[in-house]
């Protein structure tokens, strides 16, 4: 059975804990396709189309594995999405309990909005402490993100 995961996210930006996850995905599942989403919950750094374009740069940049594909969504439900293309699991990395207390409530209704399951993989220790908003909090006032993030976003912050 040719199995599909989608991993989704805001991925603004993309970081190396995001890569560290996608990167395990591909190595799980047949074909995996990162979806970024819009989170009305947060306020944005980047458009989508750049978040798109920074998520492939940094994909091919860190030589991943297997068949990974880069899209966007925002014309419902995640759980669409996956309906649409045949994905039969989600996959979130999970930081800490923090993670899995905001994880969990939408995994159940990922499940039973459409009967897909969600896997929780765990990055690598390094990027435990890694996130989007503290590097948009870091970027914004002028630090150095370049820990943080594959070479490709690191330059895009700098430039900008
Ligand atoms: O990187 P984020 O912001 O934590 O990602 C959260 C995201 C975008 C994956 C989540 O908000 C989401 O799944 N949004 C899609 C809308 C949806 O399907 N909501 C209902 C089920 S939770």
């Amino acid at each position: 059975m040719h199995r599909i995961a989608v991993v989704p996210g805001s991925f603004d930006p993309v970081t190396l804990g995001h890569i560290d996850v996608i990167g395990r995905t591909a190595g799980i599942f047949d074909e995996v396709h990162v979806l970024v989403v819009h989170n009305p919950g947060k306020t944005a750094l980047l458009p989508i189309s750049q978040r798109v374009a920074l998520l492939e740069q940094s994909i091919v940049e860190a030589s991943l594995p297997g068949s990974i594909k880069v899209t966007s969504w925002s014309v419902g439900l995640l759980v669409d999405y996956c309906t649409e293309v045949g994905a039969s699991v989600i996959v979130k990395g999970i930081r800490s309990q923090i993670d899995v207390a905001y994880e969990t409530p939408m995994a159940i209704v990922n499940r039973n909005l459409a009967g897909v399951e969600t896997v929780f993989l765990l990055p690598a220790p390094a990027n435990a402490h890694v996130s989007s908003s503290l590097v948009r909090q870091v970027a914004s006032l002028g630090g150095d993100v370049s820990p943080y993030v594959p070479k490709a976003v690191a330059e895009f912050l700098q430039k900008g």
